[in-house]
């Protein structure tokens, strides 16, 4: 495996990262099999996974705790990067989030605290200053951000506060970050954690057409306004996601590479990006996805992926948000 240094931090994380949200199943996931996840979690970390994005918001408190039963007692061999939710911004609110998470991860230290979404509603700067606090009392030992658009970004710069990431969607059908987000974040060297980084299982090709994707997984905004989970009131572009999925897919077969294997080597090589977060709802999953690292891409082979999926790039915009249609990435 290979790792990567944060900057603003004292230790590297695993350039695979597990994402802790679908192990707990329930909204988005459905039905999710408890020792199928703790082997998920164990298969990551027993084969150079050292890395575990988690939040509170999954499962209320559920994903932390379940990270803390899968791998509690290797924790000073692990690097976990959990996050607070917007509702709890006010600087009180940040400390006692923090203070839970550490409960249910049953743990005295968080390596990466990260902001989950932006909140217009409270300065940013107070919110930071309670993350800088928390550091200064080895709470935390670094802080970072997700769904932080350029404005947000700004303020970070500006007020001084050093970030050691921002967390966004990313991946081959959702480039959205390219417009702004991505140069911005490279210019302040603040590195990308990509999260849904195979598009929900999008870009495995488990899914032929729109119609095979289920509802709760089909809320983004390449799916049309009509899904029953949707919070957009876009049209969608079912028809061109589709079409580039399988252009992705030839492309994936004649280059002998497994099609989640090459999105993800994809990601890799995007200059700026730290790691992708990828989740896996089994050890077989996970076997699969750590065969990324022996996938080289070629320049060629990068730019042809660019190619392909430029035109989805541009039906979709610079709305960084995956399920909205605007005014959360801020
Ligand atoms: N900051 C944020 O706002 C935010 C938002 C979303 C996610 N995240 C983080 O990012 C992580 C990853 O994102 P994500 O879970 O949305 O999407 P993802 O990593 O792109 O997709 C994960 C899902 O794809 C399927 N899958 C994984 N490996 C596979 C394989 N080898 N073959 C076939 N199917 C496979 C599994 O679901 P099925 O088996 O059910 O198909 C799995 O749950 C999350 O766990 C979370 O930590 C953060």
């Amino acid at each position: 495996m290979e790792n990567y240094k944060l900057p603003h931090t004292d230790f590297e994380i695993s350039r695979l990262i597990f994402g802790c949200w679908a192990v707990v199943g329930g909204f988005n996931w459905g039905h999710q099999d408890k020792k199928d996840s703790l082997d998920a979690m164990r298969e990551a970390f027993d084969n150079g996974i050292t890395t575990f994005d988690t939040a509170e918001a999954y499962g209320n408190g559920a994903s932390e705790n379940l990270l803390a039963e899968a791998l509690g007692d290797k924790r000073s061999d692990m690097i976990i990067a959990s996050k607070v939710g917007p509702q709890d911004f006010l600087p009180d609110d940040v400390i006692k989030a923090c203070e839970r998470g550490l409960k249910n991860l049953k743990t005295d230290y968080i390596d990466l605290y990260q902001l989950h979404w932006p909140n217009p509603e409270i300065p940013l700067e107070d919110t930071m200053g309670a993350l800088q606090k928390l550091k200064d009392d080895g709470k935390i030992r670094a802080y970072g951000v997700s769904n932080f658009g350029n404005k947000s970004l700004d303020i970070c710069k500006e007020s001084g506060f050093t970030i050691s990431s921002n967390q966004m969607a990313y991946n081959l059908i959702f480039r959205a970050i390219e417009f702004s987000i991505l140069p911005q974040c490279v210019e302040d060297n603040v590195p990308i954690l990509c999260y849904s980084p195979i598009m929900q299982g999008l870009l495995t090709g488990k899914f032929d057409s729109a119609e095979q994707v289920p509802d709760d997984r089909a809320r983004t905004r390449h799916f049309n306004k009509g899904r029953s989970q949707s919070r957009h009131q876009e049209e969608g572009c079912e028809a061109l996601t589709f079409q580039t999925i399988d252009k992705i897919k030839k492309f994936a077969e004649e280059s002998n590479v497994n099609m989640g294997n090459l999105s993800l080597a994809w990601l890799l090589a995007q200059k700026g990006v730290a790691a992708p977060i990828v989740g896996g709802r089994n050890a077989d999953q996970v076997r699969k996805n750590l065969k990324t690292m022996e996938v080289k891409l070629t320049a060629d082979m990068v730019n042809h992926l660019n190619e392909i999926t430029l035109p989805l790039k541009e039906k979709l915009g610079s709305n960084a948000d995956l399920w909205q249609t605007g005014g959360r990435v801020i």
